[in-house]
């Protein structure tokens, strides 16, 4: 891989006014970048079939920029739909659009995950190529490595996905930057690998989101495997800054870590979301699920000496708002089932 020159860039002097896409702007990720996007006064295109959801997530995800004028969303799937009247006249495209989830990528399913993030992600660097696109910034991930036996991971440790999940990560991103290297006219690109995100919106499937639920509930939590495995959580405003900063970094093709340098045990997030919440949750223990990595940890010395990335949440600040933003979302339902039509 290109080791392009060091520079930081302040997120705050991005250049308002632009067109900029974000694929997959309606799930938790996507609708993070796409409302900073917004604030910062672009214009923003997002394209996301929608089906990544229940349909009321999905509307909870685009709700908050769906108001913004400066905000159209195109509902299709990146993989059927004719993409370069979308990225024409765009500067950046956030390709954050993806089939996630380790679990679901075994068996069957695999053809959709091949798909949605193989397929969709050449026809796009194609599209974007074709339609002038500065740069394109790939949400990538920790599970290209399959773990980190030996410590931190460096993004030149060679990658081993435990997961067909993984494998369509990392051919994503492999795939995103051999357009960058072999299209002289076509888009850069800087592929992100994020190590676990977490935060308001997280999908329900996650751990996080669960051991909230558990909390808020009082339903037991079941922990696959022993609950010892050891995770690198990144609160997602710090991935949004990650990705304005690769959106203006000094590079042609580049993979950057995205994590915290930090690992926690599942055990201790549930004590920590307990204590939050203010009730421990209750833990049930049952198979460790196959494919899932026993630790993922970052080193971001890359990210920041390219794009002067530093995570900025600690985990226990970021679990407090999620859990925040977990009892609103309960209280808004309650509060829509009581005025339902059972109420009258
Ligand atoms: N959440 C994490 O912890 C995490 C960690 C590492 C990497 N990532 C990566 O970050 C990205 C976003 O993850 P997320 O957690 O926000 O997931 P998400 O499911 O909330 O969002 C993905 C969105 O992409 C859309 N989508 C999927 N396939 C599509 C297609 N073919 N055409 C159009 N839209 C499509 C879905 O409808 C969904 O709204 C993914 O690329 C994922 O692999 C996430």
């Amino acid at each position: 891989m290109t080791r392009a020159t060091a520079a930081s860039v302040d997120v705050s002097k991005t250049a308002p006014g632009k067109r900029i896409v974000v694929t997959g702007a309606a799930g938790f990720i996507g609708s993070h970048i796409t409302r900073t996007l917004l604030d910062a006064g672009h214009q923003v295109v997002g394209i996301d079939h929608c089906q990544g959801h229940p349909a009321e997530i999905t509307e909870r995800n685009l709700q908050p920029n769906m108001d913004s004028e400066l905000f159209s969303l195109i509902r299709g799937d990146l993989a059927d739909i004719s993409l370069e009247p979308q990225l024409e006249g765009a500067d950046t495209v956030f390709h954050v659009a993806a089939r996630p989830g380790v679990r679901s990528s075994w068996g069957a399913e695999f053809s959709s995950y091949a798909t949605s993030n193989i397929v969709a992600t050449h026809l796009l660097m194609e599209a974007a190529a074709r339609s002038g696109v500065r740069r394109v910034v790939v949400s990538s991930s920790s599970s290209v490595y399959g773990g980190a036996p030996d410590g931190a991971v460096t993004e030149e440790d060679l990658p081993t996905p435990l997961s067909p999940y993984g494998v369509t990560k990392l051919a994503a991103e492999q795939l995103a930057l051999a357009h960058a290297r072999c299209t002289p006219s076509g888009p850069t690109v800087v592929a992100l690998r994020y190590f676990t995100v977490y935060g308001p919106r997280q999908r329900g499937d996650m751990l996080i989101s669960r051991l909230i639920e558990s909390a808020l509930s009082g339903k037991p939590f079941t922990v696959l495997g022993d609950g010892k495995q050891r995770r690198d959580l990144t609160f997602v405003a710090d991935i949004v800054r990650a990705n304005l900063l690769a959106m203006e970094a000094d590079a042609e093709a580049e993979v950057l870590n995205i994590g915290t340098g930090v690992t926690t045990s599942v055990l201790e997030v549930a004590d920590l979301v307990g204590d939050i919440v203010g009730r421990p949750v209750s833990l049930n223990f049952a198979q460790a699920q196959v494919g899932e990595a026993r630790e993922t940890h970052a080193d971001v010395s890359h990210a920041k000496d390219l794009i002067g990335y530093q995570p900025t949440i600690d985990l226990r600040t970021g679990l407090a708002r999620q859990v925040e933003s977990a009892i609103r979302s309960r209280a808004a339902v309650m509060s829509a089932t009581s005025n339902g039509p059972q109420a009258r």
